[in-house]
């Protein structure tokens, strides 16, 4: 079986000091249910030191009031090849959070470009080697994906969401490898429309087709290291594809996050320094 190699890691992470349900701008949220803040930060520190126990940096923004969705770092900019894309968010509850991670970044002296079309930054736009995979339907519009390769130089491939419940590309595909010699994801085919089914098929023949059960527990929202693998305990079939491909699942449980509609992925920014 072929040898997966983990490269370091320099991830955003923003602890989730005010996280609640105090709006619903996805089928997830009922502000009818109770969250547990204690538990949404045991859970959440649980990730960062596991991270941290495979050699990966972590830098943390601090936490905001009144931004409750501030814990899904992965919404907060896009930042490849050291350059930053700022987040601009398609619901005004959120739109907040595009300026502060922005200014977190410049503050740590990274050049930063302010978007002018709405996305929502690595929630709806992956690296996969060479290129980048963008989602739009429900949150980040397809003008957003124009402007990030005119900044960026790298092609852009759009990918149409059709499913409320995956309303962001990382709860329906993951990035099991952004080696640009070995890129490999998993995905949720119903999640998208037929031609980006094709597209990504056509792409990606070896990807790893989740489950419905992957999916539901919101399995795809996976952060792997190239060897590594962050999944929710409840994506046992991917768990399972990931084990017979050489990699190393890892179940960390974010359960309480996900009454927000978010998991592993969407507490983790990735920097790409490079
Ligand atoms: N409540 C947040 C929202 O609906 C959850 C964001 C999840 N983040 C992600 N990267 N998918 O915007």
């Amino acid at each position: 079986m072929t040898d997966r190699v983990s490269t370091p890691r320099r991830f955003l992470m923003c602890a989730p000091e005010f996280y609640d349900v105090t709006y619903e701008i996805n089928p997830w949220m009922d502000v009818t249910v109770e969250t547990d803040r204690d538990l949404a930060l045991r859970q959440w520190h649980t990730l960062h030191q596991t991270y941290l126990d495979w050699g990966h940096t972590v830098d943390l923004i601090p936490p905001l009031p009144g931004l409750p969705d501030m814990v899904y770092a992965a919404n907060g900019a896009t930042v490849v090849d050291g350059l930053v894309y700022s987040a601009r968010f398609r619901y005004p509850e959120r739109g907040a959070e595009g300026p502060a991670y922005q200014k977190w970044f410049a503050d740590q002296g990274f050049v930063t470009h302010t978007a002018s079309e709405i996305n929502e930054g690595e929630g709806d736009i992956l690296t996969v080697g060479d290129v980048l995979l963008a989602g739009t339907g429900f949150r980040t519009d397809r003008s957003a994906h124009a402007e990030l390769a005119d900044l960026t130089g790298r092609q852009v491939i759009s990918l149409e969401l059709v499913d409320p419940s995956y309303y962001h590309l990382d709860t329906a595909l993951a990035v099991i490898d952004s080696d640009p010699a070995s890129p490999a994801i998993a995905y949720y085919p119903p999640a998208f429309s037929a031609a980006s089914q094709a597209l990504l098929a056509e792409r990606y023949p070896d990807a790893i087709i989740a489950t419905a059960t992957d999916a539901a527990a919101l399995g795809l929202n996976a952060v792997s290291d190239g060897r590594r693998v962050v999944v929710a305990p409840g994506a046992v079939d991917l768990a399972a594809a990931l084990r017979a491909r050489g990699y190393e699942p890892h179940p960390v449980d974010t359960s309480e996050l996900l009454k927000g509609g978010g998991g592993a992925k969407c507490c983790t920014l990735e920097i790409r320094e490079r």
